[in-house]
């Protein structure tokens, strides 16, 4: 059975090279000179357009497409393809002055003035049809034009606005969702609560510093509606591109885990997933680390869309500007980095940018050419050698990865945990991506694929679900994951577990909520808050299951859960809750369903999920244990697989290969017995 997703476009079955491009910031006869270099460095996709609109439209209503003519037929005289923006992430002059709507207003109310990027008001009419108006006479443009590949609209969508024509549009998305009845919204909202509940709809208000925000149920929807906004925004603009240009596929850039927009509903009205990757390597003393969080996100970005490989839009050739600690990339650090977003299912890897800009707030920011121009640099040769390799991986191209693990992290869930007054401290102690991420690292360090999901999307296909800190279930959810486990899935559920429903109201009858506790197999009574220091440890019980041994600690959180129909498999070790349960199993259906009351730490994450994957036969993408910090990831289409080992230590590593016998991609030898992977090193083998 073939696994192989068609090419991001079909005319196209190749990995995409190249990154932001930005012609109208110089004059013809450098762009001449950037074609010669674009086929140096083995690139072959420019991102052109992005902020380009005071050169498309210098006046009101003047058009001016005479120089990306020029480039589009450059790109395709030099073999080149444009990923080709719509020219909403900034505008010009004229348009704010003429039409001051379509400035964002600040949540305090205040409207901006113009100026920066990324920042117009998602509901003006005007800007609508402005933006509209624009995309229709690009894509009449360059509809047919050889070089036109991808869309990329506008530029990081992210934010939102609070002006009269914003709260409008939130209070008719409001009126709908409850039905036109102010009853049910108050209760969803719980209104009640201090005298806030609402007798007009006029009343409803966008979330402010200075009004309404203490109403949990109010800041969910408002960033529920902020989504949807975006999305309709978006979906305005690509109205005259789908009509005239139905082939080509349209996608915008993404920020990985930002929690402005949800990711996971946006995604799905994407044609392809593309994401902008700046870690900073070298600042925190472990790469491996970085280089963990950051395939985290690149598995997100797989799993929007169920394992469709996604574009590497932007990432940067040497340094980022804006970063801490703008580091350059060590020796290595390029490839690696670029081919591990390969590994995990990207099918281009393209830069910010192409051409460092000469002024700006930008000019400082790593690109593929410097402001010395030419080719004799480190970064460029880095960009060539990457782009030398990225032309031996034609088979890679629409492979995926089916893992047989899945960490539920959910944007709502995130939303809702950030915001709540509970678990003391803040955002960052709460840690709901941080939790996730732990679960994370037990597979990453042993090579094992994870994708990572939102609680509407399909379970069947997994064996081991683990749902971190799962504080919040939508309607059916918890039904789902009760499918599951009957089925003979395994689930990991952890301490905060089914607290509330969709608008943040408590279930009523015990936790975890709306039929999980059966599942699961536990009453969750309450939940005990340490003090950052206090420490209290997971005791294993004798003889049990898992064969666990010896004492874990445990930081933060611990829950005082009753075993019901659940096993007691570890107790806590200290406090007035000492002996009482804190990891339990329970058998329900054909599966069994566990809970970690607890915070625990890396050792005991690592024992257990280290546990479950040999109970469960987790596949890894290599056979064999992977040295620390050298991760595995594989990309099959059902019948090849690619292997991809990645070196993130500044040591080598070896690998030890065992019988079998691999291709190396890269190098084209044969690989075989010991592997030895320089600091920074990648392989790519079948
Ligand atoms: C973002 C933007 C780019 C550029 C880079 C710089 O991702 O999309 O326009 O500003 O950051 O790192
Ligand atoms: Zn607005």
């Amino acid at each position: 059975m073939t696994n192989r997703f068609p090419p991001i476009n079909p005319r196209f079955p190749h990995m995409l090279h190249g990154g932001d491009y930005n012609p109208d910031q110089w004059p013809p006869e450098i762009w001449r000179e950037d074609m010669r270099l674009m086929k140096l460095a083995n690139c072959n996709a420019m991102s052109v357009g992005i902020f380009a609109w005071s050169r498309l439209e210098p006046r009101e209503g003047q058009f001016d497409f005479s120089w990306l003519d020029t480039v589009m037929d450059l790109l395709t005289a030099n073999n080149g393809y444009a990923v080709l923006a719509t020219p909403s992430g900034a505008r010009p002059a004229w348009l704010s002055q003429a039409y001051p709507e379509v400035l964002r207003v600040r949540s305090d109310r205040l409207r901006n003035l113009h100026g920066t990027r990324h920042n117009h008001c998602p509901s003006s009419p005007i800007y609508r049809q402005k933006t509209s108006q624009i995309n229709r006479l690009l894509a009449e443009r360059y509809a047919g034009h050889p070089a036109l590949l991808v869309w990329h609209i506008s530029n990081e969508y992210n934010g939102e606005c609070h002006c009269e024509l914003c709260q409008e549009a939130f209070r008719t998305w409001v009126k709908q969702k409850y039905h036109n009845d102010l009853d049910e919204l108050n209760h969803a909202w719980w209104a009640s609560f201090w005298s806030h509940s609402y007798s007009d709809w006029s009343q409803v208000e966008s979330p402010s510093p200075v009004g309404e925000n203490s109403l949990h149920g109010l800041k969910l929807d408002w960033q529920r509606f902020v989504t949807d906004q975006t999305i309709d925004f978006y979906q305005n603009e690509i109205v005259p591109l789908r009509e005239l240009t139905p082939d080509v596929p349209i996608t915008t850039n993404l920020m990985g885990f930002i929690t402005g927009l949800n990711y996971q509903k946006f995604a799905r009205v994407l044609d392809v997933v593309s994401w902008d990757s700046y870690p900073v390597w070298h600042t925190t003393g472990s790469d491996w680390r970085l280089g963990m969080q950051i395939a985290f996100t690149h598995d997100v970005n797989r799993s929007f869309k169920g394992g469709k490989p996604f574009m590497l839009m932007e990432s940067t050739p040497s340094n980022t500007n804006w970063q801490p600690v703008p580091k350059l990339k060590r020796p290595g650090m390029h490839k690696l980095s670029s081919l591990q977003a390969v590994a995990h299912g990207s099918d281009t890897v393209q830069y910010f940018q192409w051409r460092k800009s000469r002024g700006s707030s930008e000019k400082m920011h790593g690109a593929v050419v410097d402001h010395a121009g030419h080719e004799h640099t480190r970064v460029f040769t880095d960009v060539a050698e990457l782009g030398a390799i990225l032309q031996k991986l034609d088979a890679v191209v629409g492979a995926t990865t089916r893992p047989e693990v899945a960490i539920l992290y959910d944007w709502e869930v995130r939303w809702a945990v950030d915001e709540m007054q509970a678990l003391g401290g803040d955002r960052e102690r709460r840690g709901y991506w941080q939790t996730a991420l732990n679960c994370y690292q037990p597979f990453w360090t042993r090579g094992i694929p994870v994708d990572v999901i939102a609680e509407e999307d399909e379970f069947s296909s997994y064996k081991l679900i683990i749902t971190p800190m799962l504080y919040m279930l939508k309607p059916g959810v918890a039904a789902r994951l009760r499918r599951f486990v009957e089925q003979g899935g395994t689930l990991v559920a952890t301490y905060w577990s089914g607290l509330v429903d969709e608008t943040d109201l408590c279930f009523l009858g015990g936790w975890p909520g709306d039929g999980l506790r059966e599942v699961l197999g536990i009453w969750d009574e309450e939940i005990d808050t340490l003090a950052l220091d206090e420490r209290n440890a997971l005791l294993p019980v004798e003889g049990n299951e898992l064969g666990l041994s010896g004492s874990y600690a445990i930081k933060d959180y611990c829950a005082l859960i009753h075993a019901e129909s659940a096993r007691v498999l570890a107790t806590y070790s200290g406090d007035f809750y000492a002996g009482q349960p804190v990891l339990t199993v329970n058998d329900f259906g054909l599966g069994q369903a566990y809970y970690i009351a607890a915070r625990t730490e890396e050792p005991f994450l690592n024992d257990f999920l280290g546990k479950l994957t040999a109970k469960l036969n987790l596949r890894p993408a290599l056979p064999g244990v992977l040295p620390s910090g050298v991760s595995a990831m594989v990309r099959s289409d059902g019948e090849r697989r690619f292997i991809f080992v990645m070196n993130f230590n500044t040591h080598s590593a070896t690998l030890d290969l065992g019988e079998a016998r691999y291709r190396s991609l890269i190098s084209e030898q044969t690989l075989a017995g010991q592997l030895a992977l320089p600091a920074f090193g990648v392989e790519i083998m079948e």
